[in-house]
């Protein structure tokens, strides 16, 4: 027996679900789509409304608090999720109006508010009314405007100056789609043809030699190829980390912090001859992740499960040759994919991660080989996770030099302040916003 389409209003609903999951549980949006059992055009409304909201959250918030009778934070988590979900489809105008107010007083059943359907209706349409003015009120605020945390809105601009303002515009950009051409199986132009055959548009990175961008974005399982291992998907940014970790033939590297796989099995994918790569993880369902990356791949690697912190629990004495340590961190560079950031990461959240990244790196350091090269990478775009950590560690430690090369002459990467490294803002090049500092082990 087929399951029903879920309504329009069943549609908002789930995505007020979604928004309040998020916005109130601070759950990860990731997290809350995991197994979502919709298809087809339901699931890609009901995810359009849910990144739309997210991304835009700030600034809905903003009108919500300007229209309703009580604080946004008065009122039930989900109840203030779908006026901002009604809102988001006033302001994106990718709904006609009247749907968009009709559907979202339909949702407040469906959720369970009917005794504020019509409270929810005189929201919306009193936004109708007054938009231009109230508009013009908070959009003179450029966290407001650009739907930003106070905080790192400062912070941005205390650490990038003019650059800023670029960086908050493209964090509400939709995001590209960058796929990684397994070079094992497939070569580009190869590539090229069936993704072009397949009705895409097809397009190369400057920087990143195995990387395509496709247009329009689609769902990963329909692209051909992917099935059998020939592509997957990865931000051109994430791919330029082999270009700069250069691992060669016959030596030991280690991916200190590996899951879900994308750069470990980048790097299997270009080394030219064997190699031993031990791909490292805290965290075992995140590295049964990468098990299956390097199935679907026809890639082999030493997987395990353990701290980087803590080497004396899985670390076999065997110095490695080079190191990558993709640290976790604020997420903050990749925005744009991920808008539930902007909700979820806080000011406090960052000195505490900038001190945990520090710990990874003193100890990956002490297992990487005279001479040896650690990359350390992150997504964020602040100082503080990026070249302070870095920075600090080198005036600390003797016989470490920063020796992050410049790929070509159009590298579109800019120093990291005064500090070591380099670092990639959100939208450059069409990337997502990265930080590479290359460091030397003195033979
Ligand atoms: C930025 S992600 C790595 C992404 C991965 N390099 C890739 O390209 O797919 C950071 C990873 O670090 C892991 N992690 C966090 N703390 C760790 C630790 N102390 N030791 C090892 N892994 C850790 C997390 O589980 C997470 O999978």
């Amino acid at each position: 027996m087929s399951i029903p389409a879920p309504s329009p209003a069943q549609i908002r609903a789930a995505a007020a679900g979604l928004v309040a999951g998020v916005a109130a549980d601070g759950r990860s949006l990731d997290d809350l789509l995991a197994g979502d059992p919709d298809q087809g055009a339901a699931r890609g409304l009901k995810r359009s409304l849910a990144y739309g909201t997210l991304r835009w959250h700030f600034r809905l918030d903003a009108i919500l608090g300007g229209l309703a009778d009580r604080p946004p934070d008065q009122l039930p988590p989900r109840l203030r999720a779908l006026l901002e979900v009604g809102l988001y489809q006033l302001c994106s105008g990718e709904t006609a109006p009247h749907a968009a107010v009709a559907e979202t007083v339909n949702a407040a059943r469906e959720l369970g508010f009917g005794r504020a359907a019509g409270f929810v209706n005189a929201v919306l349409r009193r936004f109708q009314r007054e938009r231009e003015a109230l508009l013009a009120t908070i959009d003179a605020d450029p966290a407001l405007r650009t739907a930003h945390p106070r905080w790192f809105v400062e912070a941005l601009r205390r650490e990038h100056g003019a650059a800023a303002d670029a960086i908050l515009e493209a964090n509400n950009a939709h995001p590209p789609m960058w796929l990684r051409v397994n070079r094992r199986r497939w070569d580009l132009a190869g590539a090229t043809a069936a993704l072009e055959a397949s009705g895409a548009q097809v397009y190369r990175h400057p920087l990143a030699p195995d990387a395509l961008r496709i247009e329009p974005p689609c769902d990963v399982r329909t692209l051909p190829g992917f099935a059998e291992g020939r592509v997957s998907v990865q931000d051109a940014a994430a791919q330029l980390s082999v270009e700069l970790l250069r691992p060669q033939a016959g030596e030991r590297i280690l991916d200190a912090c590996a899951a879900p796989g994308g750069k470990a099995c980048h790097v299997l994918e270009r080394v030219d001859g064997p190699c031993e790569l031990v791909a490292l993880d805290v965290s075992e369902p995140r590295l049964e992740r990468v098990r299956e990356s390097l199935a679907r791949l026809g890639l082999t690697a030493d997987l395990r499960v353990g701290d980087a912190g803590e080497p004396g629990a899985w670390w076999d004495g065997r110095p490695y040759d080079r190191i990558l340590l993709d640290v976790p961190c604020s997420a903050t560079g990749v925005i744009r994919r991920h808008p539930d950031i902007k909700l979820l990461r806080r000011a406090r959240d960052i000195p505490a991660l900038a001190r945990r990244q520090a710990r990874l790196l003193a100890a990956a350091w002490g297992v990487l080989a005279p001479g040896g090269t650690l990359l350390y990478t992150s997504c964020s775009v602040l100082r503080e996770e990026n070249a302070a950590v870095v920075g600090q560690f080198l005036a600390a430690m003797p016989g470490a030099r920063d020796e992050t090369p410049r790929l070509t002459a159009g590298w579109p990467g800019r120093a990291a302040g005064s500090g070591p490294g380099y670092a990639v803002l959100p939208g450059e090049a069409d990337m997502d916003g990265f930080y590479f500092a290359c460091l030397q082990k003195a033979a």
